[in-house]
């Protein structure tokens, strides 16, 4: 998301309260994880708002590709779009070594606790005070469902505080490589891959 989107998204609260709809960090993520699958892999989408991008992954990959939010009506809309959606918090319902890919385009604005707007659109764009509220629940958890070889894709902006997120990834053993970057006039989007540093603890088999 950029400060013009932002501000169209502003623009548009009242009419648009329920669902995320696809922005330049969409289609940024989409266009690396489109890059990556292969065919018959299992890819996740966390997070999935419109279900723009995991239409996108299963138009353009042979792959299976499933979908969940938190939010129903973004589930309803990803249903409409043909994608598989479920109702979930973030990994929790997943199975260990359930997906070959994962990816997130998370809420990632820092947002005073004073300016929450709770609503569904909250949901969407707020990362808590430091943008981080579920970058590092994912992180701490994407292990666990990733296959053997699977890695994650993560987006974050320069707002999330990147430093922090590469130091969060490698408590959580995940190795973080920038494999995409887009820069705005007042942010700056990446695409980090992730991938387990070690063989998985026995917790995680
Ligand atoms: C920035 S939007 C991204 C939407 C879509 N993936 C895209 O790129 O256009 C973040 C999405 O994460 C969802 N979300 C927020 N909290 C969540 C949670 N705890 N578990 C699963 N999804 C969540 C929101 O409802 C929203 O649809």
């Amino acid at each position: 998301m950029t400060n013009d989107s932002k501000r169209r998204l502003a623009d548009r609260r009242g009419q648009e309260t329920r669902v995320y709809q696809p922005a330049e960090d969409s289609a940024l993520l989409a266009d690396v994880v489109v890059d990556v699958v292969e065919s018959g892999d299992r890819v996740l989408e966390v997070g999935t708002g419109s279900g723009w991008v995991a239409e996108r992954l299963e138009r353009e990959t042979k792959a299976s590709v499933y979908a969940s939010d938190i939010n129903p009506f973004a589930c309803t809309a990803a249903r409409d779009r043909g994608v598989t959606a479920v109702r979930a918090n973030m990994l929790d319902p997943f199975a260990r070594r359930s997906f070959d890919v994962v990816c997130f385009n998370p809420p990632y604005l820092p947002t005073d606790p004073d300016e929450e707007w709770d609503d569904w659109m909250e949901h969407a764009l707020s990362g808590g005070p430091d943008g981080r509220r579920l970058i590092v629940p994912f992180l701490s958890n994407l292990r666990r469902v990733l296959a053997a070889n699977g890695r994650g894709y993560l987006l974050i902006s320069s707002f999330t505080g990147y430093e922090e997120v590469v130091s969060i990834a490698a408590e959580a053993g995940l190795q973080t490589e920038p494999v995409r970057e887009e820069s705005y006039p007042f942010e700056t989007l990446f695409v980090l891959e992730l991938t387990p540093t070690e063989m998985p603890t026995n917790d995680e088999r």
